[in-house]
């Protein structure tokens, strides 16, 4: 433990995706936009993808605080479900009771509820997370969810969120009426050598971090180089670089310590 060696009053690296600690760079920014803009328009599906540890689960995270009450959220993280299974987490989250409820009962269920929520100028989302590990005939099912739909909209925004495989899937040729609905997709990219130095400075004033410049340039250099950008790897190589310097009595953290720790 470091923190009472830095000054600190919590963990400035943990990797969990928690909504204090949000950087909200130039990237996240417009994933953020993006998604918003596709739920207002209801523009049906939308798919935001990215590298391992980019912060897709985060930016969910942060999405939900910023969707107003007209929104109603359902939040799946994607296991091998059957449709029948997925609409029963869906209605949970909707407040719908599912019980004693057939497939087809399920569907005319949600439908009347969409249609409901419609006039009474809501819109429902359906988030669903880890899509990557969909298999194709679940994606075809999910698509006929986004069928219910009035002659002028589209009466549920369905947003996938998952690693860069999930493109893959979704451009087989057995999925092309699939690809043709999604009519926004946005690739999160990971951060540059200046993005994650602001990152890193931003992690360690939110823990309450008040000293002189804790990482210098090399380090910089090199957890940039090492993490290629992506924060789960940031973050724990800085939390690994925090742990050696507090033991070695260090103030400073630099290349050579870096070096060490990866
Ligand atoms: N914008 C950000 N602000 C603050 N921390 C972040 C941000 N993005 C990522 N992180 C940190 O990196 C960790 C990994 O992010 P997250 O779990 O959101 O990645 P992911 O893209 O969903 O990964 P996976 O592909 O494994 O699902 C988070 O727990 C968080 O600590
Ligand atoms: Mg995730």
């Amino acid at each position: 433990m470091y923190l009472s060696y830095f000054g600190l009053k919590e963990q400035p690296f943990n990797v969990t995706p928690d909504p204090k600690f949000l950087y909200f760079g130039e990237a996240y920014q417009d994933a953020l936009a993006y998604l918003i803009y596709g739920i207002r328009m209801r523009k049906g599906f939308v798919v935001l993808t990215g590298e391992i540890g980019v912060g897709k689960t985060t930016l969910i995270n942060a999405l939900f605080e910023r969707l107003d009450d007209s929104h109603r959220i359902a939040h799946l993280v994607h296991s091998n479900m059957s449709l029948k299974d997925m609409l029963r987490f869906v209605f949970r989250d909707y407040g719908l009771d599912a019980s004693g409820k057939s497939k087809s009962e399920l569907l005319l269920a949600l439908q009347d509820f969409l249609i409901r929520l419609d006039q009474k100028s809501g819109n429902a989302v359906l988030i669903i997370d880890e899509a990557q590990n969909l298999r194709s005939w679940q994606l075809e099912e999910i698509r006929l969810l986004s069928n219910i739909e009035t002659a002028k909209r589209k009466l549920i925004q369905i947003v996938l969120v998952g690693q860069p495989e999930l493109l893959q899937l979704m451009n087989s040729t057995e999925l092309r009426q699939f690809k043709q609905r999604v009519s926004l997709h946005f690739h999160l990219k990971a951060l540059n050598r200046e993005e994650s130095e602001t990152y890193i400075e931003h992690r360690l004033k939110v823990s309450g971090y008040q000293g002189k410049r804790l990482f210098e340039d090399g380090a910089l250099d090199e957890i940039n180089n090492f993490s290629e950008g992506i924060p789960r790897l940031i973050n724990s190589i800085c939390d690994r670089a925090m742990i050696k310097a507090a033991i070695g009595g260090q103030q400073k953290i630099d290349r050579k310590l870096i070096k060490k720790v990866l």
